[in-house]
């Protein structure tokens, strides 16, 4: 009950407050309340942009919305310092002053760290330990936003062409990103890689500074379902920044004719939402492209991806690049020496496989559950496969209305699994143990591992489809 009225209070105190003090903006609201007062404001010949306008109204239903608490005025109805207009619903502090005291006495710093706008009128009393300055710092900015992103493509991609570019180009706002690096198992290779990713854009400045220029591109190297994709959108989330991702070989099979320009507009679309991360998917499509070269359309398009690149920068656009590839022995020189970093994403070892079982399970209620013998018996497959094995062995249990999963049910799984490799395809572990941790040097492109990669593909799709 009083959580709730806290809730309710803090928002309508942070609605009060900041339409009273001009000087603060955007960044200063907690991005659950700017997704509330985010409106159009549309000037015809700018094309619509958005923004938050003063002031702040809140009724029952924008309360609801900015805090989930269900029925917001039942929650604070009681409390002397609150009304509600009959005729128009708004809500409104009678008291701001009587409001603040009493949330101030019930709001810890956990929580008044994440509301720039009560820091501030707050940061000066001795009964509070929170600067406005720190708030701030651990706000994330509005240009990580869903709505700031949305109105942006909106303004950029006003006409039908351009509408299709949105088809091809995917954005996620940090916050919509569900898998976190918590929720991911990582070589030590990898790890030290986004260790100093991290850094280098911590310290973008200073590495501007001493002139060093060559950072922010990155190429993922490894077979389907090592966690390229997923270890890159954790990246934006941690980051807090907006991920593009594009699939190379839909902008070049789709629009033959338009690829280069579609080319370009990617990564257009990328330096306006920057500072972001720009995730390029399926990068070898582009070697197999500069080899056939029957189409001069899809060499200036090649062209213009290498340029592209080329002209991309952490330091002066704040974009990330990263590459992802499958095949990383079809890409020619001219893509692989673009990229300053490459990190190796080998099928997981016997150590990361048992780490992946804890991680995906972790929520999961199994009866003598040994994550190890489970790895014992899993060697060549990824961490998606072992997803599918455990979505199976939950979905098993299911059809005998069992909630509970057993260590048996899971090694029945990985049976079936196996079965249905095999079925699938008969040679797929023939070469596998190159591909698995420890056992190569965080550069290997030369093997040929195609028979494998096709059929990966297909139980990386329905992984996919399991989430
Ligand atoms: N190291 C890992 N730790 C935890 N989960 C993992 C790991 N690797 C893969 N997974 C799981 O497998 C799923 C698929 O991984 P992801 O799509 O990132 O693979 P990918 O390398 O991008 O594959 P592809 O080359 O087919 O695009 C993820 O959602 C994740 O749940
Ligand atoms: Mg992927």
């Amino acid at each position: 009950m009083s959580e709730r009225a806290l809730e309710v209070v803090e928002f309508l105190l942070t609605a009060h407050l900041y339409t009273d003090d001009r000087t603060l903006d955007e960044n200063d609201l907690p991005p659950r309340y700017r997704r509330v007062f985010w409106a159009e404001t549309g000037e015809e010949d700018e094309g619509a942009t958005g923004g938050i306008e003063r002031p702040l109204v809140v009724t029952d239903s924008i309360a609801r919305k900015a805090t989930g608490v269900e029925h917001p005025w039942d929650a604070i109805s009681d409390l002397m310092f609150t009304q509600r207009e009959d005729f128009s619903g708004r809500l409104s502090l009678t008291q701001p002053e009587m409001a603040l005291e009493w949330f101030v006495k019930r709001a810890d710093h956990d929580r008044l760290v994440t509301n720039p706008t009560i820091a501030k009128s707050v940061e000066e009393r001795d009964d509070v330990d929170v600067t406005h300055e720190e708030a701030r710092d651990q706000t994330r900015p509005i240009h990580a936003d869903r709505v700031w992103i949305d109105s942006l493509l909106d303004e950029y991609f006003d006409d039908e062409d351009d509408a299709e570019m949105l088809d091809l180009v995917q954005v996620r706002a940090p916050e919509e990103i569900e898998m976190t690096l918590d929720d991911l198992v990582l070589t030590s290779d990898q790890e030290g890689e986004i260790h100093k990713l991290m850094k280098a854009i911590e310290h973008r400045e200073y590495l501007a500074q001493i002139g060093l220029r060559e950072i922010g591109k990155i190429l993922f190297v490894g077979p389907p379902g090592t966690g390229k994709t997923t270890v890159s959108r954790a990246l934006a989330h941690e980051l807090g920044l907006p991920f593009v991702e594009v699939k190379l070989s839909m902008i070049t099979s789709q629009y033959l004719g338009e690829t280069a320009k579609n080319v370009e507009k990617t990564f257009e679309v990328a330096k306006r939402l920057s500072p972001c991360i720009l995730f390029i998917d399926e990068f070898d499509s582009v070697a197999k492209t500069r080899r056939s070269d029957e189409h001069a359309a899809l060499k200036r398009a090649v062209n213009t991806l290498l340029k592209s690149i080329d002209d991309i920068s952490l330091i002066r656009d704040e974009v990330i690049l990263i590459g992802a590839t499958n095949h990383p022995d079809q890409l020619d020189s001219a893509a692989w020496r673009r990229f300053d970093e490459i990190v190796n994403f080998p099928k997981p070892d016997y150590g990361m496989r048992a780490d992946i079982l804890r991680v995906i399970t972790n929520r999961m209620d199994i009866d003598e559950f040994d994550p190890e013998a489970i790895a014992d018996v899993t060697e060549g497959l990824t961490g998606s496969d072992l997803r599918l094995v455990l979505r199976e062995a939950v979905l098993e249990a299911l059809t005998e209305e069992r909630m509970e999963l057993t260590q048996d049910d899971l090694l029945e799984a990985v049976a079936d699994f196996e079965e249905r490799d095999n079925l699938k395809n008969l040679d797929m572990m023939s070469d596998s143990s190159e591909l698995v941790a420890g056992s190569d040097d965080g550069h290997d492109h030369d093997h040929d591992h195609d028979h494998s990669h096709e059929h990966e593909g297909e139980t990386q799709k329905d992984a996919g489809a399991a989430q």
